[in-house]
Formats: C-alpha cells, structure tokens, sequence
C-alpha cells in the first residue's frame, strides 16, 4: 500500500533498519521502519485519506505515526496471497520518516534536523548493521541500498558505528551496541570498542528515563544475563553509578524471574509503581545483591519507583530479622512479613532462602497471610469500647491468638473477647 501510495506521489520509499537487518539474519520482524525521500507526512496524509486509521505527525523532524489498529481488518484485503494474513499479523502502527541528517550541537543535546537523501539518513544511524534499506516504490521494488557496508558486517557478525562521533552523539548507543551484540552473537569491533572506551563517562550524563529504557529493552531480551555481564565487563554500569555492578552467579535468579510463570497461589500483582511484575522483580533481584546502601543509590541514580526502594529494604530487613528467629510462632512471622510487597517476597524466594525459612514464608503466603478474625472495629463499638488506638491492639492480639491456634472457632473468639 505504502508503497503504491509513494509510486502514485513519485517518492522513492524504503524499509530501513531493524526489519532488514532481521530478514537477512532470518529472525523476521514485523518492525517496520518507514523512509520516504520527501514529505513523510504528506504521504501519510495520502495514506490516511485512501485507507483510513490516523495521524499522529511530528512536523520538526517530518515523521508520521500512521495508527491503523481499527482499519486492519479492512488493509488486509489489499495485501496478495488471498486468506493468507490474518489482521492480526498486521502491527497497530507505522512510522513514516521523511530522509533527514540530524547535527548534534553539543553532547546528549536534541539533534537539530535537516532534510536529506536516504543515503544521509542512513549515515546518521547507530550502526553499520542497521543501514541497509529495501526499497518498495515501483520498479525499484526488492533493491537492496548498502551504502554503508552493512551487509559486510552482517557477515563478519560486527557491531560497528558509522563515525566517531557516534557515541559522544549519543551515549545510550553503547548499551545498544552490547544489546546488538550478544542478541546476535557478535562482536563489537575493535575501533568501536575503542570509541566506547573513550565515552564511558557520557554516561553519567544521560537521565535516568533513557538508561532505565535501554535495561528494560535488555531485560526482555533471551540473552539478559550476558548482556548485564558485557556491560559491567565494558565498565558501562559503573560508569551509571560507582555502585552498579553484574556478577555471572546472579544469572540464574535473574532467568528466573524473567523466564518462570509466576505461581498463581501467590496472587502477585501485575505491576507496582508503573513497572510490569517480572521486569519489577527482576531488577529487585538484581539491586537486592548489593549492600543495602549501594541498592538504594544505585535505585534513586535510575529513579526507581518508591515501591522498589521500599522493597530493597524490606528484603534487606527480613534477610537479618527472620534467620534471627528461632522456632517462630505464626504471629511472629506475620509481624515480620505483614505490609511488605508480595513481589518482594517472591524476589526473597526466588534468591534463595534456608530451607525453614522457605518454609516459613510459603506458609506465610498460602495460610497466614489470609487469616482475620471474624470481629472487626463496629463489633467492638457495639461491644461498648471507645474507639482509639486500643482497637487496632485489640485486634492484632485477635488475629495473633488465632494465628497461634489459641482460638480456632468463633464460639472461642467470642469468649476470648469476653
Ligand atoms: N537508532 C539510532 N540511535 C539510537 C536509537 C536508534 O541510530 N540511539 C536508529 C537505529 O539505526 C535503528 C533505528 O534508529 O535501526 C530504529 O530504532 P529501534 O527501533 O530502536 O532499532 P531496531 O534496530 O529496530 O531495534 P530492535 O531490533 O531492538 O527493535
């Protein structure tokens, strides 16, 4: 259709990127990554007009969102090969782009952006690899443009950046560097490893949002672990804050988390402080390794959501005041472990605890955690009590003596009250 449209419009328009990388790799994508030599937004336009869904348009950078999720029912009888796509394979957006260089006035600073050929676009990308473009428009529809030796370094399997300057441009490209690297299993080479060296510092320059959104890219990754592994061999989190560091004996916690279904008798929540449960724990986990004060600074330098900093030092408390409990009572336990995120307590679980300990909590999330008293603070009132802090007293006894099985019927409960 894109292409169709830009033939009608006689703008020559290319797949770019990560979609033609991936197919020459034969990891196919459904990424795709729009380029048109021209107006992008006036193709969008043509595009929204002909077929439907809409714009969202950025005009300083000549880029178009075309949101086409509620019309793809209806493209896909456009598309050749009759019944054989389903809407579904079609992805909820596209971006269109209009061919740009981009300048850099000073490190880390917005690009200032100027109209270009796809050549130049090409140039202003982060890695060689990620060059290559597939026209569409036309007969020039397959040809492959490799202006920048991307398909050599496809081959030879080399993360390589386009200039020297890459880095100092735009310092996150390091992580993606090791992103593509061990996703691929190739080598970032020499002179780029080089350049990466010379701008570790950046690094501590780049707000938390963008680092915290190239680790949460690594972290749903299949290679996570080795890819936290290449960044601290790289001196990449460290350069994030001093305390930051990987450790390869952490690699099978951190599977865990990322890989295991999550138990359903656990009743974990899907999210906490905005963040999805999995990705939450995982970097628990991770943070949860370092001495409490190293976890908490390393947390506020990537301004984690206050429920992870509430929860590295409730670990941290529960891993010194549980173990020194011998032979605890229920009620003890549930002291202990009462108000503490159950995603923290699956992230203590899943580290690896002494068995009675392990025991203790299990029994914490499948019995004890659920038991109340059948009382509550209007029985009370009727009862004849004034309301103040003694309720809540009253209670918690309540719920103890019933945890302890001191009371294990109402009839009991009432005359414990009495
Ligand atoms: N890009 C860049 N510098 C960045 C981020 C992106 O030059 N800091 C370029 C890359 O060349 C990339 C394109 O913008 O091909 C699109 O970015 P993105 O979608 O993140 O890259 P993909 O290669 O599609 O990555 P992935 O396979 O992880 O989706």
């Amino acid at each position: 259709l894109i292409a169709a449209q830009a033939y009608e419009l006689r703008k020559p328009v290319y797949i770019v990127g990560g979609f033609v990388r991936d197919l020459i790799l034969e990891r196919p994508s459904f990424d795709f990554d729009v380029v048109v030599e021209g107006n992008a937004i006036n193709l969008a336009k043509a595009l929204e007009k002909n077929y439907g869904g809409h714009l969202v348009s950025h005009s300083r950078f000549g880029t178009a969102k075309w949101q086409i999720d509620d019309v793809r029912a209806e493209l896909i009888r456009y598309l050749p090969g009759d019944g054989h796509f389903d809407a579904a394979d079609l992805p909820e957006s596209l971006d269109l782009i209009s061919a740009r260089t981009e300048f850099y006035e000073y490190p880390t600073a917005l690009p200032t952006v100027e109209r270009s050929s796809i050549k130049l676009d090409l140039h202003r990308r982060d890695f060689t690899i990620n060059t290559l473009a597939l026209r569409l428009d036309g007969r020039h529809y397959g040809d492959l443009y490799d202006y920048w030796g991307g398909m050599n370094d496809l081959r030879r399997g080399s993360v390589r950046v386009l200039h020297s300057l890459s880095f100092v441009d735009d310092p996150t490209r390091m992580l993606r560097a090791v992103r593509f690297e061990q996703r691929f299993h190739f080598r970032i080479e020499e002179r780029t490893l080089e350049l990466i060296a010379e701008a570790t510092d950046l690094l501590r320059q780049v707000s938390a949002d963008r680092l915290r959104h190239e680790l949460d890219l690594m972290l749903s990754e299949e290679n996570a672990a080795a890819m936290l592994a290449r960044l601290d061999e790289l001196g990449l989190l460290r350069a994030i804050h001093p305390d930051f560091i990987w450790k390869n004996e952490w690699r099978e916690r951190l599977e865990s988390a990322l890989v295991k279904p999550l138990p359903a008798e656990w009743d974990l929540p899907d999210s906490a402080g905005h963040m999805p449960a999995r990705r939450f724990i995982a970097y628990l986990l991770w943070l949860m390794q370092f001495p409490l004060e190293a976890g908490l600074a390393v947390a506020n330098r990537l301004r984690f959501p206050r429920p992870m900093l509430q929860s590295i030092q409730a670990v941290s408390l529960i891993k010194q005041t549980l173990p020194a409990l011998s032979s605890p009572r229920p009620s003890q336990v549930v002291n202990e472990l009462d108000g503490v995120s159950p995603l923290a307590l699956y992230a203590l679980r899943l580290d690896g605890l002494a068995p009675n300990l392990e025991i203790l909590l299990e029994q914490y999330i499948h019995r004890w955690r659920k038991i109340h008293p059948f009382t509550g603070g209007e029985d009370l009132n009727r009862l004849g009590l004034v309301p103040g802090p003694a309720y809540r007293q009253i209670l918690t006894q309540l719920r103890n003596a019933w945890l302890d099985g001191e009371i294990s019927s109402p009839e009991a409960e009432q005359l414990w009250l009495s």
